[in-house]
């Protein structure tokens, strides 16, 4: 297969992110000429990107994707664009207004821009969230749409359609890529809405037993940060255009069956304490069915979710050492 990133120059947007910083660095494995990270560092960090810092063939520009001319100016620059940057499911909900300016219309101008400047391919960051609660598990790509109930899930599922209608009216291609429970080390450990297995080692750290809120049978499916990278890579590098795509690990893990093996690689003998669910999870099970992408996109996950929580784990710890 031809290496489609040699020596080209390839937009980040939301590069300093959990997940785009991984990309960036799969990426770099395959000699681009250039890489941009447009991010304002809401959520991503230079902590995050300190692994490629230095390189020469990364720059990064502190700015916000609302700011057109700015995204024209990243646009005009490159040949392909993986658009990353979004706000978080619970921010979309508590600021819909800054939800649509950066979810909706940054999104259009994306498009819009990458068909100007002839962009040769754009990979879409979507979501599972698409779905709301299926209809089928594991969750074909062919489920409807029409259980989702989030603003934030709505906005992913425009923004693949925006993409759809730009292939058609203009020629640009894109792959979107669904993403279901991404977790490993760089995710987010104190900002408002930390996830469950994070403050699970605090109370593993701590020798506090951890709580779980309702009967633990909530279900995800949890793929690791870095095979969600390679997804990003095969989208790209694959002879593949206007296609949706899960990216899970095809492993439904409920809350308990989590803490369970959460506890195992840590060694811990700790105990869960129960609590009344205090809020109401429209989304009570998730697993995902990724035959299309290991068909087309040659994508299968390569992480157990052992080894990633022992990594998740370790890189924790490290980080919070002197707290
Ligand atoms: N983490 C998950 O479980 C998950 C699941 C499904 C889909 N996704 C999607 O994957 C993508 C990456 O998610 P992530 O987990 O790495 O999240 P993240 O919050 O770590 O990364 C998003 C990045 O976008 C940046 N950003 C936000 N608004 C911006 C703006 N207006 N201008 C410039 N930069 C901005 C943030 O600073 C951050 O670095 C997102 O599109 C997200 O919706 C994530």
């Amino acid at each position: 297969m031809v290496n489609k990133v040699n020596n080209s120059r390839i937009l980040i947007t939301g590069g300093a992110g959990f997940i785009g910083s991984y990309v960036v660095e799969e990426l770099l494995q395959l000699s681009p000429k250039k890489i941009i990270i447009l991010d304002n560092l809401i959520r991503g960090s230079l902590e995050n990107m300190k692994f490629f810092a230095d390189n020469p063939a990364v720059e990064f520009r502190q700015g916000d994707i609302r700011d057109t001319n700015l995204l024209e100016q990243c646009i005009m620059e490159v040949d392909y664009v993986f658009h990353m940057a979004a706000l978080r499911i619970n921010a979309c909900a508590a600021n819909p207004h800054e939800g649509f300016e950066v979810m909706l219309k940054a999104t259009f101008h994306v498009a819009d821009l990458c068909t100007k400047h002839k962009v040769k391919k754009v990979i879409y960051s979507s979501s599972a969230s698409v779905y709301g609660l299926a209809q089928h598990f594991p969750t074909p790509e062919t489920d409807n749409p029409y259980n989702n109930q989030t603003f934030y899930g709505a906005a992913k599922m425009w923004g693949e359609q925006l993409f759809r209608s730009y292939k058609f009216m203009h020629g640009l291609d894109y792959v979107a890529l669904r993403y279901f429970n991404a977790y490993g080390p760089r995710m987010d450990t104190d900002g408002k809405y930390t996830e469950v297995m994070i403050r699970w080692l605090d109370c593993i750290k701590t020798g506090k037993n951890p709580l779980i809120y309702g009967d633990g049978s909530t279900s995800m499916d949890f793929v690791y940060v870095r095979d969600i990278a390679r997804a990003n890579i095969a989208a790209l590098q694959a002879e593949v255009t206007d296609e949706a795509f899960n990216i899970g690990n095809c492993e439904e893990t409920s809350l308990k069956q989590l803490l369970a093996v959460l506890l195992k690689v840590n060694r811990s003998e700790l105990v869960a304490e129960h609590r009344e669910e205090n809020s109401i999870n429209p989304v009570s099970r998730r697993l995902a069915d990724i035959n299309k992408a290991v068909k087309l996109l040659n994508f299968t996950p390569t992480v157990s979710l052992e080894q990633g929580l022992k990594e998740l784990s370790d890189w924790y710890f490290d980080k919070t050492k002197n707290k």
